[in-house]
């Protein structure tokens, strides 16, 4: 029978979705610094080369604001977690994450040894830099290194090389942040397969807590999307990934997800969080936040202006910051599979009632088109991705998809 076929018998009972949330949900902080040194042809986040000094100290400000005007949405919730992304937000200057933190703190209750983590680009941490965000209460940080080989560096547009790269992760552990992050890419243009593990090699070497490893895609928006560099193909990308989870697993880094590794203790709670259908508040510009209000069975998404200017404005004018809307509960489900099927442990009945605010009961006939497709697994409590699944989520993701009029 064809997937499709299997999809229409698994359609879902309209009737029986409705919001029954049982517990406030765990709740994180997103904080978007939209501004790079230079656009990297590849990336289709939101952020936009610093053609002029940027002020820090109005943009530490607006977000200050930004978080005022949310604060009625999270009902006293304590933050689980900070995450200062980007951009680049190791270009600001440590003081201003310093009032920006302590801002954060003068809103809003924390947990104890909450996981407060900074985006750094290597090409923006000169030496003592990172003992300063550290004073300044980062106690994680995400480096972007990519890869450690100047040719590729220089033909993914980066703005830094290998030793730039190396010196950021040597500082993090001088600096007392070992609990550090590599971002690395694979896949990369012309890369072989002994370069993919050397880079992977390398980056081990430096001992970070964490490794995210992307395969390159390429993005619509993108330089790379208008001008195509010369990619390796699906086989030898394939080859690659096997090959450096092989390596990972061997060196200590446990797979959690499609593209995080950790060592023992050391997931990024914050990333966790959004796996795990958590609430999140978002600020800065164009920031998401999802937000769940528990005594009146709701759930929102809402999202700030993209561009820094008509951020900053819609801020000085106490005007719409964004936009704003309802996270229908016949969309939710889906929205949970995106993010749980993710991981490696997938999830458990529990967790998706208490994140969705449903009952399993309203897609368990989708579940068992999953078993019976060899896409998803059950182990008592626990479903999660088959090896089969993992290999094309998306077509076990498309099971959930609701359809629209139709559902
Ligand atoms: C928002 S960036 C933050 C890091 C920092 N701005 C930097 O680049 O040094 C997060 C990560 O996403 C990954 N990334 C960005 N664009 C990508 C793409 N087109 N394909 C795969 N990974 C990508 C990169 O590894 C990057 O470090
Ligand atoms: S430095 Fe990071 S955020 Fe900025 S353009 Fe490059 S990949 Fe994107």
């Amino acid at each position: 029978m064809s997937g499709r076929g299997i999809k229409a018998k698994a359609r879902r009972d309209a009737s029986t979705f409705a919001f029954a949330f049982t517990a406030p949900l765990p709740l994180t902080l997103y904080v978007h610094i939209p501004w790079c040194v230079r656009k990297c042809p590849y990336c289709d986040f939101n952020s936009h080369e610093a053609r002029a000094p940027i002020d820090e100290r109005g943009y530490i400000d607006a977000l200050l604001a930004d978080l005022d005007h949310d604060m009625p949405l999270v009902d006293g919730r304590a933050l689980q977690s900070i995450f200062i992304g980007g951009g680049t937000p190791s270009l600001f200057a440590p003081e201003s994450i310093d009032r920006l933190l302590c801002g954060v703190r003068a809103r809003l209750a924390c947990v104890p040894d909450m996981e407060i983590t900074l985006e750094a680009n290597p090409g923006t941490v000169e030496q003592g830099r990172f003992a300063e965000f550290r004073s300044a209460g980062i106690n994680r940080l995400s480096i972007g290194v990519q890869s450690f080989d100047d040719d590729l560096l220089e033909r993914i547009g980066r703005i830094h090389g290998r030793r730039e790269a190396i010196r950021a992760a040597e500082s993090a552990h001088d600096a007392g942040l070992a609990n550090f992050n590599l971002d690395l890419m694979y896949g990369l243009p012309k890369q072989t397969l002994d370069q993919a593990l050397a880079d992977l090699q390398t980056a081990c070497d430096l001992e970070p807590a964490h490794l995210s490893h992307y395969q390159l895609t390429l993005e619509p928006n993108t330089w790379f999307h208008r001008h195509p560099p010369p990619l390796p193909d699906d086989e030898q990308i394939w080859d690659m990934q096997e090959a450096c989870q092989r390596v990972l697993a061997e060196q200590g880094y446990t797979q959690y997800e499609v593209s995080a590794y950790a060592q023992d203790g050391r997931q990024c709670r914050h990333n966790l969080n959004y796996w795990q259908f958590g609430d999140y508040l978002g600020i800065g510009a164009g920031a998401h936040a999802k937000l769940t209000d528990t005594s009146i069975q709701q759930a929102r998404r809402l999202w700030k202006h993209k561009q820094p200017k008509a951020y900053l404005q819609s801020i000085a004018e106490h005007s719409a910051h964004g936009g704003d809307t309802a996270l229908l509960p016949e969309d939710a489900s889906f929205e949970f599979m995106i993010n749980a099927l993710r991981l490696n442990a997938g999830f458990t009945e529990s967790l998706y009632r208490e994140r969705t605010g449903l009952g399993l009961e309203t897609i368990m006939a989708i579940l068992q088109t999953g078993l019976e497709q060899n896409l998803l697994e059950q182990d008592g409590e626990t479903w999660r991705a088959s090896s089969h699944g993992q290999r094309f989520l998306n077509d076990l993701l498309g099971l959930f998809a609701p359809e629209k009029g139709n559902a």
